[in-house]
């Protein structure tokens, strides 16, 4: 009957969506979007494009929603005119159905584009049309441990095996996206050069107030008191795990399964404290202290 999903299909269905990892230029990826890499190298930037790039479960949604509501000046029911991941297509998003290139296509300027690729691998019509750029960067701790559930809800990845097995892959690169410690250096030291926003999550919750003025302040626009307050109430973590335009309960479920894990889990900085062992601490601060080594960017592991 109509409403029972034969399992064999269900099954089918999983397996097409799970990606084995292949390698672009290096940077391990998923295979669908290296198979759409082309199309997204040869992307053709507009000067009004904003972009917003991360490292994978560093808050890109709750930026994506600020930068959303600071573009309708606070309207949240234009904010709700769907999806976010269709207000702020993904660029190199590249599964059956769902292409970012295609996406960014048909979106009238001016565009909010969101990306997660390491900064070498950056479409160079970003840098020839001098958009803006605002990257968000979150602790490795609780980037970790966010991917971890993230990988065993969202479908297009394998079983990321034990959180300790997990940690070990997040700390040798060996994860969607590679390196951390690649990623969050890489976009620091651009910064010199172009005109990047480089903004951190723990910023961002200990005083929300104050990153969105220096959002306001990279754009250029003013708002008022009010719209702001309002921005701030309406992309609180709380606002926005029950908001379906923003929570991802609209993603197909072959695509994510929130049961498992909600695609908006805890939003705090410092659950890595409900996760690490003692010994996984020493052992990650180590290698995080050898692999930061000469860089003046810091990250604060809590709030
Ligand atoms: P947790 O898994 O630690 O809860 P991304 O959007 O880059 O995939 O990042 C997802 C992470 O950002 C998740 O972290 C999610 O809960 C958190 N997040 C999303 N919206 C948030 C908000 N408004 N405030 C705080 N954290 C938020």
């Amino acid at each position: 009957s109509q409403c029972c999903v034969d399992p064999l299909s269900a099954m089918e269905q999983e397996d097409a969506i799970r990606q084995e990892l292949g390698s672009l230029h290096g940077i391990p990826l998923y295979k669908s979007f290296i198979e759409g890499w082309p199309q997204v190298k040869a992307f053709q930037a507009r000067p009004d494009d904003l972009l917003i790039s991360t490292y994978p479960k560093s808050g890109t949604t709750w930026l994506s929603e600020v930068m959303d509501m600071i573009y309708h000046n606070g309207d949240v029911e234009k904010c709700r005119r769907d999806a976010i991941y269709n207000r702020v297509p993904f660029l190199e998003l590249k599964v059956p159905k769902m292409c970012g290139v295609d996406q960014l296509e048909n979106t009238p300027s001016p565009r909010l584009v969101k990306t997660h690729l390491p900064v070498q691998l950056l479409p160079t019509s970003f840098w020839e049309k001098d958009c803006k750029i605002i990257y968000m960067a979150r602790n490795p701790k609780d980037v970790v441990i966010s991917y971890y559930y993230f990988h065993k809800m969202a479908k297009i990845h394998h079983d990321p095996g034990t959180k300790a097995e997990f940690l070990e892959n997040f700390m040798a690169g060996k994860v969607p996206y590679g390196s951390w410690y690649d990623h969050v250096r890489g976009w620091w030291e651009k910064k010199q050069e172009k005109k990047i926003l480089y903004l951190f999550y723990e910023d961002m919750k200990k005083d929300p107030r104050q990153e969105v003025q220096k959002i306001l302040q990279f754009l250029g626009k003013e708002l008022s008191e009010r719209t702001v307050e309002r921005i701030l109430h309406h992309t609180s973590f709380q606002e926005m795990k029950k908001n379906p335009a923003a929570n991802y309960e609209t993603m197909l479920p072959a695509l994510m399964d929130h049961s498992i894990s909600p695609f908006l889990r805890k939003g705090i900085s410092g659950d890595w404290k409900n996760h690490f062992t003692v010994a996984q601490n020493e052992r990650f601060d180590l290698h995080y202290q050898e692999l930061m080594a000469g860089s003046d960017l810091h990250f604060q592991m809590e709030v």
